[in-house]
């Protein structure tokens, strides 16, 4: 039997490789609330522009509301056969409602029904990963306004740099995050325009209000030009772009945590909530969470890649490879949520040693900028030559494997003489950061300010 949608100068039916290359039904049918959502609105339209009675548009929607409760209830038959999304629900709706169900195809092509329907989907995912980030957001700012004084080794280069608080790092995860989400909304701003009524390409000779479907499915207007509606997965290509960078921030957190809680390290310890053990070394805690967020970043930027290299050879119009915009989108958003909810899990979670951190953040000579700035405030001494100074000082200091705060008095002063004992008030850990109070500094009372206008913030959503 040849195809029903579409068979009709055909005699025979495709080959079954053909009919497996050309399906998509897998994947596709993960736009059935979309698809249903659009035709009943395709459907209102066109009776109320007297294009099919009142009586077929309701016997549609009737056909497309049990369509709806059979595959939310699992009891509907996707088949194969019927390649997609589209054709499966509209087949069914002919079994149930008969020869009207022939007539909501007017005026429509799955071109411009695919793309109205993935966009919506987008839009619908961009709504729960912006929710999510929020959520995370909070776990982040939450905790950095429970340890806005506890030290940490600030690194550069993962050498020690300067102490830093915990809160504040965490506070700059709360500032990427930030502006993930506004790529996101920006995003789904620029995709909120309606493909549907654009047809195959070239729009339609029917008397269709497009500003009416435009507005039941909550966009802002209908696209304005049908080549471009139909031939657009820019919406695609920008979801994943967002999806890519917020996926390397939060590989990059995951990193962190994968070396903080390393027992190399021992800065901080995730609960058994969040870490697995090994099969064969019993002593293992494993951060696989952390591990896989790191991973699925890999998966989430292939599908960037992957859509782009789709797209980027393709003339106007519609082209049959753009039927692989979606699994690769489908699985990178879902991946990004899962990732999402991971983080915010293991923020919660993770509790940092709060004396291994101390420790740690004064070794190294953290605090040699510290003595230089002294120099500089006290002495009056030109930044480079207090920077020659200091660095005099922590060579002495290292030969006699001394921390900076020990080095003893005469010492220093043998290398530059008017220092004063003054110098071993700037020396300490918690003195260091909280002293660094410029805005967006890492002093605790600028995390604890920032932390509640980020609350504030957040709160009111
Ligand atoms: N399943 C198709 C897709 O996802 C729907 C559009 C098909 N249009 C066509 N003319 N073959 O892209």
């Amino acid at each position: 039997m040849s195809n029903k949608m579409w068979g009709g100068r055909f005699s025979s039916s495709p080959d079954a490789i053909m009919e497996t290359i050309n399906a998509s039904i897998d994947v596709d049918r993960h736009l059935y609330r979309q698809d249903i959502a659009a035709s009943k609105a395709h459907a209102a339209m066109l009776a109320d522009q007297g294009i099919i009675t009142a009586g077929d548009a309701s016997q549609i929607a009737g056909g497309l509301d049990t369509i709806l409760s059979e595959i939310e209830a699992g009891k509907f038959n996707f088949q194969r056969a019927l390649e997609d999304v589209h054709m499966n629900v509209e087949s069914r709706l002919a079994e149930l409602i008969g020869p009207a169900a022939g007539r909501l195809h007017t005026a429509r092509s799955r071109n411009d029904q695919v793309a109205t329907d993935f966009k919506l989907w987008v839009r619908d995912t961009i709504d729960g990963i912006d929710a999510a980030l929020a959520d995370f957001q909070m776990a982040l700012t939450e905790k950095a306004i429970e340890h806005a004084d506890t030290v940490m080794p600030g690194l550069t280069h993962l050498q020690t740099a300067q102490p830093v608080t915990f809160g504040h790092h965490l506070l700059a995860y709360v500032e990427m995050m930030e502006r993930d989400r506004g790529r996101f909304t920006d995003a789904r701003k620029r995709l909120n325009e309606s493909p549907l009524g654009s047809a195959a390409l070239a729009g339609t000779s029917f008397p269709l209000d497009r500003e009416k479907t435009a507005k039941a499915l909550g966009f802002d207007r209908p696209t304005g030009n049908s080549l471009d509606a139909v031939s657009d997965r820019d919406f695609v290509m920008e979801a994943l772009a967002a999806a890519t960078i917020c996926a390397v921030h939060l590989s990059r957190l995951a990193e962190e945590i994968v070396i903080w809680t390393s027992p190399l390290t021992g800065l901080m310890r995730l609960s058994d909530k969040f870490t697995t053990g090994s099969s064969i070394m019993p002593q293992k805690r494993n951060p696989d969470a952390a591990e896989l967020v790191r991973a699925k970043t890999g998966r989430i930027a292939g599908a960037l890649q992957s859509i782009v290299m789709v797209m980027k050879g393709l003339p106007l119009a519609y082209q049959k490879d753009m039927q692989e915009d979606k699994e690769g989108a489908m699985d990178a958003l879902g991946a990004l949520s899962l990732c999402i909810a991971a983080m915010t899990g293991m923020v919660r979670d993770i509790e940092p040693d709060a004396a291994r951190m101390k420790k740690a953040a004064g070794e190294g000579y953290a605090t040699a900028t510290d003595l230089a700035d002294w120099l500089v405030r006290e002495l009056n001494i030109p930044f480079r030559q207090a920077h020659h100074i200091t660095g005099s000082i922590v060579a002495e200091a290292s030969k006699a494997g001394l921390p900076l705060h020990r080095v003893p008095l005469e010492t220093m002063q043998a290398i530059e003489p008017k220092i004063t004992d003054e110098v071993f008030k700037v020396l300490s850990v918690d003195r260091s950061v909280q002293s660094r109070d410029s805005y967006g500094g890492t002093a605790p009372k600028n995390v604890r300010l920032q932390g509640k206008r980020w609350l504030k913030r957040l709160e009111k959503g």
